[in-house]
């Protein structure tokens, strides 16, 4: 499994370009599945869990084909297996999003419960709920989801709590139910808005995407489409803060300021200057200062990010003062306390908050990344920890993060993969 080795101590300076939305990617991969024209998707990042996504399209049946810029073209018109299996929705939770769209199109899906995973536990209930609302009859048995209906018909679905993938899922399964669908409470993330801006070019009609109440009226087919996926809000997060902790300054192209409010706000507060032109954002530290330590509250979009709850946490590791990070959103985000703490930070973890008082520095150890956003914290701890750090088990990191060494390195820091 690849390690990465860290010689921390190098102000991060220079430009980088922030890939595609790996949390829009995903569903709308599985939205092709809602037509059988070719749909063109531009901008996708370069993952882990994109390759997965197409190997389990693939395995459904569909045509995949990939330039060198990475926009894939799928084409849906022999899809003939309705089904994910275990294998691949172990390693990614997010292979649910095949079930609205099979269901909606085929009539029916046999999908492999996501189970457990090790931010928390994760359920699906809901997505199964709503599509129940909808006339969709499902049954739970060996561990597979087994759901099948006529045509799905429009229906008031109201969350509690507020999900994404959920909402995504219901958002697609409605595109071609009979009748009106309303999603209450419904996600506000941007990625939800992009899949909704997506569907809507392949034909679909809905309106109040990015607000809490979605409308989605159902149409007869969807047709083929071609698509940019917006770009990673938290991709680009995780390297204004790396910039902001090792003292940088860096500039990020191809990406979208408006997208990520709560987390420039904190860093401006952490004492970054930042500024934004169009689709690039830059941050720069005062040479020599340390961030001031800021207090996280995770919330649903347009509050902060759950996803950039580990990153911040790292930042206050090191920052001057003492903070308090509460986790609103799941159950069991705090994987990375303990490595941290090996490092020699200072965090005392009580139920569903953390609370960081700013050390001096931290000191290069062996640690273990055990999910995606807990191996970008620490990646982050290592870049300011005194000496070599080695992060193990990164294969976490490149479920989500684009040529991450490489990135890091276009910036000056002193990283290296080893098998
Ligand atoms: C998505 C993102 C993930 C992000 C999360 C929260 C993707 C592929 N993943 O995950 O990166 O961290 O949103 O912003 O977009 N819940 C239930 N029942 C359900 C569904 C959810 O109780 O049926 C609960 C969850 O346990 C959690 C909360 O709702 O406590 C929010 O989860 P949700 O928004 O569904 O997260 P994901 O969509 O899985």
């Amino acid at each position: 499994m690849d390690k990465l080795i860290i010689q921390g101590g190098v102000p991060l300076c220079g430009e980088i370009r922030i890939s595609g939305a790996k949390n829009a990617a995903l569903p709308i991969l599985a939205a092709t599945l809602l037509t059988d024209k070719p749909v063109l998707i531009g901008n996708i990042p370069h993952l882990h869990d994109i390759t997965t996504t197409m190997e389990l399209l693939g395995l459904m049946g569909s045509e995949l084909m990939l330039d060198e810029r990475m926009n894939i073209e799928v084409n849906n018109r022999n899809v003939d297996r309705l089904y994910a299996p275990h294998d691949l929705v172990k390693t990614m939770r997010a292979s649910i999003l095949a079930l609205g769209p099979l269901l909606s199109r085929y009539g029916q899906a046999q999908v492999s419960l996501p189970g457990g995973c090790t931010i928390g536990s994760r359920p699906v209930d809901l997505h199964l709920k709503g599509l129940s609302a909808m006339g969709a009859q499902i049954e739970v048995n060996d561990g597979y989801i087994h759901a099948h209906s006529r045509r799905l018909h429009g229906a008031y679905i109201n969350f509690d709590p507020v999900t994404v993938t959920g909402t995504e899922n219901l958002m697609m399964a409605a595109t071609l139910a009979d009748g009106r669908t309303v999603i209450e409470n419904a996600a506000r993330e941007p990625e939800v808005t992009d899949l909704a801006n997506c569907l809507n070019t392949m034909g679909a009609h809905i309106t109040g995407a990015g607000t809490n109440r979605i409308e989605i009226d159902g149409v007869e087919q969807l047709n083929g489409a071609s698509y940019d996926i917006l770009p990673d809000r938290i991709e680009t997060g995780t390297y204004l803060v790396a910039a902001a902790m090792t003292g940088g300054k860096v500039r990020l192209k191809n990406t979208d300021p408006s997208l990520l409010e709560a987390v420039l706000q904190k860093l401006s507060e952490a004492g970054a200057h930042i500024s934004c032109d169009g689709s690039s954002i830059s941050l720069e530290m005062e040479t020599g200062a340390k961030p001031r330590a800021v207090d996280i509250n995770t919330a649903p979009f347009p509050g902060f990010p759950t996803d950039m709850q580990a990153q911040f946490t790292a930042m206050n590791c090191i920052a001057e003062g003492r903070a308090v990070i509460t986790e609103n959103i799941f159950n069991n985000r705090f994987m990375h306390v303990g490595e941290l703490r090996k490092m020699g930070a200072d965090l005392e973890l009580a139920k569903n908050h953390v609370v960081v008082n700013g050390v001096d520095k931290l000191r290069s150890d062996t640690i273990t990344a055990k999910d995606l956003r807990a191996s970008a914290c620490l990646i982050l701890a290592g870049l300011v920890a005194q000496g070599e750090t080695l992060v193990e088990q990164v294969y976490h990191i490149d479920r989500g993060y684009e040529t991450i060494e490489e990135k890091l390195m276009q910036l000056g820091a002193q990283i290296k993969r080893l098998p």
